[in-house]
Protein backbone atom coordinates (compact mmCIF):
# COMPACT_ATOMS: atom_id res chain seq x y z
CA UNK A 1 0.00 0.00 0.00
CA UNK A 2 1.53 3.39 -0.71
CA UNK A 3 2.75 5.63 2.52
CA UNK A 4 3.01 9.40 2.35
CA UNK A 5 5.43 9.57 -0.01
CA UNK A 6 6.20 13.56 1.29
CA UNK A 7 9.31 12.16 3.53
CA UNK A 8 11.89 15.04 1.97
CA UNK A 9 15.14 12.57 1.78
CA UNK A 10 14.56 10.94 -1.50
CA UNK A 11 13.11 13.98 -3.18
CA UNK A 12 14.79 16.70 -5.43
CA UNK A 13 13.16 20.14 -4.45
CA UNK A 14 14.40 23.37 -6.10
CA UNK A 15 15.53 26.11 -4.37
CA UNK A 16 11.50 27.34 -3.63
CA UNK A 17 11.44 23.86 -2.04
CA UNK A 18 9.01 22.46 -4.97
CA UNK A 19 8.97 19.05 -5.72
CA UNK A 20 11.19 19.23 -9.29
CA UNK A 21 9.14 15.90 -10.37
CA UNK A 22 5.79 16.78 -8.97
CA UNK A 23 6.21 20.06 -11.18
CA UNK A 24 7.39 18.46 -14.23
CA UNK A 25 4.76 15.55 -14.58
CA UNK A 26 1.82 17.86 -13.71
CA UNK A 27 3.02 20.71 -16.23
CA UNK A 28 3.95 17.92 -19.09
CA UNK A 29 0.10 16.12 -18.16
CA UNK A 30 -1.74 18.64 -18.04
CA UNK A 31 0.00 19.57 -21.71
CA UNK A 32 -0.97 17.06 -22.87
CA UNK A 33 -4.41 15.84 -25.52
CA UNK A 34 -6.17 13.75 -22.88
CA UNK A 35 -4.41 15.46 -19.87
CA UNK A 36 -3.42 13.37 -17.75
CA UNK A 37 -0.89 12.99 -13.64
CA UNK A 38 0.84 9.66 -12.63
CA UNK A 39 -1.11 8.31 -9.98
CA UNK A 40 1.95 8.31 -7.20
CA UNK A 41 1.13 12.15 -7.16
CA UNK A 42 -2.32 11.28 -5.16
CA UNK A 43 -0.27 10.23 -1.88
CA UNK A 44 0.94 13.56 -0.17
CA UNK A 45 -0.22 13.30 3.67
CA UNK A 46 -3.71 14.21 2.64
CA UNK A 47 -3.89 11.74 0.03
CA UNK A 48 -2.47 8.58 1.93
CA UNK A 49 -5.16 9.22 4.80
CA UNK A 50 -7.99 9.40 2.54
CA UNK A 51 -6.63 6.09 0.79
CA UNK A 52 -6.51 4.44 4.04
CA UNK A 53 -9.91 5.60 4.52
CA UNK A 54 -10.91 4.22 1.59
CA UNK A 55 -9.91 0.63 2.59
CA UNK A 56 -12.41 0.91 5.36
CA UNK A 57 -15.50 1.57 2.79
CA UNK A 58 -18.01 -0.67 2.33
CA UNK A 59 -18.03 -0.64 -1.69
CA UNK A 60 -13.80 -1.15 -1.26
CA UNK A 61 -13.87 -4.94 -1.11
CA UNK A 62 -10.02 -4.98 -1.65
CA UNK A 63 -8.23 -4.74 1.43
CA UNK A 64 -11.24 -7.10 2.93
CA UNK A 65 -10.93 -10.04 0.77
CA UNK A 66 -7.18 -9.62 0.90
CA UNK A 67 -7.15 -9.66 4.46
CA UNK A 68 -9.62 -12.55 4.52
CA UNK A 69 -7.31 -14.71 2.28
CA UNK A 70 -4.15 -14.00 4.47
CA UNK A 71 -5.82 -14.72 7.71
CA UNK A 72 -7.54 -17.81 6.22
CA UNK A 73 -4.83 -20.13 4.27
CA UNK A 74 -1.97 -19.53 6.99
CA UNK A 75 -1.39 -23.35 7.10
CA UNK A 76 -1.00 -23.61 3.30
CA UNK A 77 0.96 -20.34 2.99
CA UNK A 78 3.14 -21.94 5.32
CA UNK A 79 3.54 -25.29 3.04
CA UNK A 80 4.20 -23.37 0.03
CA UNK A 81 6.58 -20.91 0.88
CA UNK A 82 8.67 -22.97 3.90
CA UNK A 83 9.94 -20.98 6.65
CA UNK A 84 13.67 -19.39 7.43
CA UNK A 85 13.22 -16.65 4.20
CA UNK A 86 13.90 -12.93 4.58
CA UNK A 87 10.35 -11.27 3.80
CA UNK A 88 10.99 -8.39 1.81
CA UNK A 89 8.17 -5.87 1.36
CA UNK A 90 7.72 -3.55 -1.26
CA UNK A 91 5.77 -0.71 0.58
CA UNK A 92 5.66 -0.50 4.05
CA UNK A 93 3.73 -3.21 6.04
CA UNK A 94 -0.38 -2.26 6.70
CA UNK A 95 -0.46 -2.59 10.59
CA UNK A 96 -2.74 -5.25 9.62
CA UNK A 97 -1.74 -7.90 6.52
CA UNK A 98 2.18 -8.08 6.82
CA UNK A 99 1.78 -9.73 10.50
CA UNK A 100 -0.70 -11.82 9.24
CA UNK A 101 1.83 -13.30 7.06
CA UNK A 102 4.53 -13.40 9.32
CA UNK A 103 2.72 -15.09 11.63
CA UNK A 104 2.14 -17.73 9.82
CA UNK A 105 5.29 -18.87 7.59
CA UNK A 106 8.44 -18.44 10.00
CA UNK A 107 10.27 -15.94 8.37
CA UNK A 108 14.11 -15.65 9.32
CA UNK A 109 13.95 -11.33 8.67
CA UNK A 110 11.69 -8.72 7.90
CA UNK A 111 12.95 -6.16 5.25
CA UNK A 112 10.44 -3.26 4.65
CA UNK A 113 11.26 -1.42 1.51
CA UNK A 114 9.76 2.59 1.25
CA UNK A 115 10.46 5.92 -0.09
CA UNK A 116 8.76 7.24 3.03
CA UNK A 117 11.45 7.46 5.59
CA UNK A 118 9.49 8.30 8.28
CA UNK A 119 6.42 6.22 7.61
CA UNK A 120 9.05 3.39 6.99
CA UNK A 121 10.54 3.51 10.35
CA UNK A 122 7.38 3.95 12.44
CA UNK A 123 5.59 0.84 10.43
CA UNK A 124 9.26 -1.41 11.53
CA UNK A 125 8.93 -0.22 14.83
CA UNK A 126 5.39 -1.28 15.33
CA UNK A 127 6.31 -4.86 13.34
CA UNK A 128 9.51 -4.68 15.62
CA UNK A 129 7.13 -4.95 18.59
CA UNK A 130 4.87 -7.41 17.07
CA UNK A 131 7.57 -10.11 16.50
CA UNK A 132 10.10 -9.42 19.27
CA UNK A 133 12.60 -12.46 17.92
CA UNK A 134 12.60 -10.84 14.21
CA UNK A 135 15.55 -8.92 13.01
CA UNK A 136 13.36 -5.92 11.20
CA UNK A 137 16.01 -4.05 8.96
CA UNK A 138 14.08 -0.68 7.39
CA UNK A 139 15.53 0.08 3.62
CA UNK A 140 14.24 3.76 2.29
CA UNK A 141 14.50 3.58 -0.88
CA UNK A 142 12.66 3.10 -4.51
CA UNK A 143 11.69 -0.04 -5.23
CA UNK A 144 10.73 0.81 -8.69
CA UNK A 145 14.60 0.25 -8.97
CA UNK A 146 16.90 -2.25 -8.11
CA UNK A 147 17.35 -1.88 -4.31
CA UNK A 148 20.67 -3.08 -2.51
CA UNK A 149 19.25 -5.39 0.40
CA UNK A 150 21.39 -4.96 3.71
CA UNK A 151 24.29 -7.60 3.98
CA UNK A 152 22.78 -8.73 7.18
CA UNK A 153 19.94 -11.01 4.62
CA UNK A 154 22.55 -11.66 1.50
CA UNK A 155 22.36 -14.97 2.16
CA UNK A 156 19.08 -15.78 3.02
CA UNK A 157 16.40 -16.76 0.50
CA UNK A 158 14.08 -14.27 -0.09
CA UNK A 159 10.22 -13.67 -0.41
CA UNK A 160 8.65 -10.57 -1.81
CA UNK A 161 5.43 -9.39 -0.57
CA UNK A 162 3.56 -6.77 -2.87
CA UNK A 163 0.09 -6.75 -1.45
CA UNK A 164 -2.89 -4.62 -2.36
CA UNK A 165 -3.06 -5.10 -5.85
CA UNK A 166 -0.72 -1.88 -5.98
CA UNK A 167 0.70 -3.76 -9.65
CA UNK A 168 -2.71 -2.49 -11.17
CA UNK A 169 -1.79 0.68 -10.87
CA UNK A 170 1.03 0.32 -13.70
CA UNK A 171 0.19 -0.03 -17.09
CA UNK A 172 1.51 -3.24 -18.14
CA UNK A 173 4.57 -2.65 -19.48
CA UNK A 174 5.51 -0.34 -15.96
CA UNK A 175 4.34 -3.45 -14.04
CA UNK A 176 6.74 -6.01 -16.27
CA UNK A 177 9.82 -3.44 -15.73
CA UNK A 178 8.83 -3.74 -12.18
CA UNK A 179 8.65 -7.46 -11.67
CA UNK A 180 11.83 -8.06 -13.16
CA UNK A 181 13.63 -5.32 -11.08
CA UNK A 182 12.12 -6.94 -7.87
CA UNK A 183 13.23 -10.27 -9.52
CA UNK A 184 16.74 -8.21 -9.61
CA UNK A 185 16.49 -7.14 -6.14
CA UNK A 186 15.56 -10.14 -4.21
CA UNK A 187 17.80 -12.62 -6.08
CA UNK A 188 17.64 -16.45 -7.68
CA UNK A 189 16.00 -18.63 -5.72
CA UNK A 190 13.04 -16.04 -4.70
CA UNK A 191 9.25 -16.55 -4.75
CA UNK A 192 6.99 -13.49 -4.47
CA UNK A 193 3.37 -13.33 -2.95
CA UNK A 194 1.32 -10.54 -4.97
CA UNK A 195 -1.86 -9.28 -4.72
CA UNK A 196 -4.03 -9.04 -7.91
CA UNK A 197 -7.98 -7.47 -7.49
CA UNK A 198 -9.99 -9.40 -10.37
CA UNK A 199 -11.85 -8.50 -13.36
CA UNK A 200 -16.03 -8.66 -12.32
CA UNK A 201 -19.43 -6.93 -12.67
CA UNK A 202 -18.30 -3.63 -13.82
CA UNK A 203 -21.32 -2.16 -11.56
CA UNK A 204 -19.16 -3.62 -8.48
CA UNK A 205 -15.78 -2.27 -9.95
CA UNK A 206 -17.57 1.24 -10.16
CA UNK A 207 -18.93 1.83 -6.67
CA UNK A 208 -15.55 0.55 -4.98
CA UNK A 209 -14.29 3.75 -7.08
CA UNK A 210 -17.06 5.90 -6.65
CA UNK A 211 -18.61 4.89 -3.44
CA UNK A 212 -21.43 6.55 -1.75
CA UNK A 213 -19.63 8.70 0.52
CA UNK A 214 -17.45 10.82 -1.78
CA UNK A 215 -14.40 10.01 -0.21
CA UNK A 216 -13.04 8.20 -3.30
CA UNK A 217 -14.34 11.67 -4.90
CA UNK A 218 -12.22 13.47 -1.87
CA UNK A 219 -9.10 11.16 -3.09
CA UNK A 220 -9.32 12.59 -6.40
CA UNK A 221 -10.07 16.35 -6.01
CA UNK A 222 -6.82 16.60 -3.32
CA UNK A 223 -4.79 16.23 -6.30
CA UNK A 224 -5.98 18.89 -7.93
CA UNK A 225 -5.74 20.79 -4.39
CA UNK A 226 -1.98 19.42 -3.78
CA UNK A 227 -1.63 21.10 -7.53
CA UNK A 228 -3.11 24.37 -6.37
CA UNK A 229 -0.99 24.13 -3.00
CA UNK A 230 2.39 22.85 -3.89
CA UNK A 231 2.88 24.42 -7.23
CA UNK A 232 1.02 27.65 -7.07
CA UNK A 233 -2.24 26.61 -8.95
CA UNK A 234 -5.37 28.54 -9.24
CA UNK A 235 -7.42 25.08 -10.39
CA UNK A 236 -10.72 25.18 -9.32
CA UNK A 237 -11.62 22.47 -7.58
CA UNK A 238 -15.24 22.67 -6.62
CA UNK A 239 -15.80 22.87 -11.10
CA UNK A 240 -14.40 19.63 -11.05
CA UNK A 241 -16.58 16.25 -10.60
CA UNK A 242 -15.10 12.77 -9.67
CA UNK A 243 -15.52 9.62 -12.42
CA UNK A 244 -14.82 6.77 -12.33
CA UNK A 245 -15.23 4.70 -15.49
CA UNK A 246 -15.09 0.90 -16.14
CA UNK A 247 -12.70 0.77 -19.41
CA UNK A 248 -13.42 -3.16 -20.77
CA UNK A 249 -10.75 -3.32 -23.86
CA UNK A 250 -7.75 -2.57 -21.21
CA UNK A 251 -9.46 -4.48 -18.03
CA UNK A 252 -9.37 -1.31 -16.03
CA UNK A 253 -10.92 1.22 -14.11
CA UNK A 254 -9.68 4.70 -14.71
CA UNK A 255 -10.54 7.47 -12.02
CA UNK A 256 -11.05 10.95 -14.05
CA UNK A 257 -11.07 14.84 -12.84
CA UNK A 258 -13.96 16.26 -15.26
CA UNK A 259 -14.47 19.45 -15.81
CA UNK A 260 -18.70 20.96 -15.12
CA UNK A 261 -17.74 23.99 -17.44
CA UNK A 262 -14.89 25.78 -19.50
CA UNK A 263 -12.28 26.58 -17.09
CA UNK A 264 -9.20 28.38 -16.96
CA UNK A 265 -6.06 28.15 -14.53
CA UNK A 266 -2.87 28.69 -13.61
CA UNK A 267 -0.13 26.32 -12.42
CA UNK A 268 3.63 27.19 -11.50
CA UNK A 269 3.09 30.58 -13.89
CA UNK A 270 1.62 28.85 -16.92
CA UNK A 271 -2.05 28.75 -18.32
CA UNK A 272 -4.36 26.08 -18.90
CA UNK A 273 -7.69 25.64 -20.14
CA UNK A 274 -10.09 22.81 -20.39
CA UNK A 275 -13.83 22.57 -22.05
CA UNK A 276 -16.90 21.56 -20.00
CA UNK A 277 -16.87 18.16 -20.39
CA UNK A 278 -12.63 17.67 -20.42
CA UNK A 279 -10.90 15.55 -17.97
CA UNK A 280 -7.93 15.16 -16.19
CA UNK A 281 -6.91 10.98 -16.38
CA UNK A 282 -5.53 10.37 -12.65
CA UNK A 283 -5.27 7.14 -12.04
CA UNK A 284 -5.30 3.27 -13.88
CA UNK A 285 -6.36 0.86 -11.55
CA UNK A 286 -6.44 -2.64 -13.50
CA UNK A 287 -8.30 -5.60 -13.24
CA UNK A 288 -6.82 -9.29 -14.01
CA UNK A 289 -8.35 -12.92 -14.68
CA UNK A 290 -6.52 -15.76 -13.77
CA UNK A 291 -4.32 -15.95 -17.59
CA UNK A 292 -3.74 -12.04 -17.91
CA UNK A 293 -2.05 -12.27 -14.15
CA UNK A 294 -0.33 -15.26 -14.85
CA UNK A 295 1.05 -13.94 -18.36
CA UNK A 296 2.11 -10.37 -16.85
CA UNK A 297 4.01 -12.42 -14.08
CA UNK A 298 5.93 -14.92 -16.37
CA UNK A 299 6.57 -11.25 -18.74
CA UNK A 300 8.08 -10.02 -15.80
CA UNK A 301 10.61 -13.42 -14.69
CA UNK A 302 8.39 -15.16 -12.30
CA UNK A 303 6.58 -18.53 -12.72
CA UNK A 304 3.68 -18.77 -10.30
CA UNK A 305 2.68 -21.44 -8.87
CA UNK A 306 -0.30 -20.97 -6.49
CA UNK A 307 -3.49 -19.39 -6.08
CA UNK A 308 -5.41 -18.36 -3.40
CA UNK A 309 -9.09 -16.85 -3.48
CA UNK A 310 -11.05 -15.51 -1.60
CA UNK A 311 -14.67 -16.57 -0.50
CA UNK A 312 -16.36 -14.18 -3.17
CA UNK A 313 -13.56 -14.90 -6.35
CA UNK A 314 -13.28 -10.99 -5.99
CA UNK A 315 -9.39 -10.87 -5.06
CA UNK A 316 -6.36 -12.89 -5.69
CA UNK A 317 -3.21 -14.01 -3.74
CA UNK A 318 -0.44 -15.64 -6.38
CA UNK A 319 2.83 -17.07 -5.41
CA UNK A 320 5.49 -17.26 -7.90
CA UNK A 321 9.07 -18.31 -8.35
CA UNK A 322 12.03 -16.72 -9.72
CA UNK A 323 12.28 -18.35 -13.63
CA UNK A 324 15.52 -19.65 -15.11
CA UNK A 325 16.24 -17.30 -18.18
CA UNK A 326 15.50 -19.81 -21.10
CA UNK A 327 15.54 -18.74 -24.35
CA UNK A 328 13.99 -22.00 -26.01
CA UNK A 329 10.46 -23.58 -25.22
C1 LIG B 1 -3.39 1.56 -4.03
N1 LIG B 1 -4.28 1.00 -5.05
C2 LIG B 1 -4.10 -0.45 -5.15
C3 LIG B 1 -5.68 1.42 -4.95
C4 LIG B 1 -6.54 0.75 -6.05
O1 LIG B 1 -7.50 0.09 -5.71
O2 LIG B 1 -6.18 0.86 -7.22
C5 LIG B 1 -5.79 2.93 -5.05
C6 LIG B 1 -7.22 3.43 -5.07
N2 LIG B 1 -7.70 4.32 -5.88
C7 LIG B 1 -8.95 4.55 -5.63
N3 LIG B 1 -9.33 3.76 -4.66
C8 LIG B 1 -8.24 3.04 -4.28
Amino acid sequence: MPASKNDLRLVDLDEEGVDKAFRADVLQGLSEAQKAIPARWLYDDAGSQLFEDITGLGEYYPTRAETEILASRGAEFAQAIGPGRAVVEFGSGSSVKTPLLLSQIDPAAYVPLDIAGDFLRASAEELGAKFPGLPVYPVEADFMRRVELPEAVADLPKLGFFPGSTIGNMVARTAVDLLRTMRETLGESAKLLIGMDLVKDPAVLVAAYDDACGVTAEFNRNLARRINRELAGTIPVDDLRHEARWIDDFARIEMHLVAQRDIAFEVAGRRFTMAAGESIHTENSHKFTRRSGNAILLAGGWTPVRRWLDGEQRFSLILAEASIPRSAP
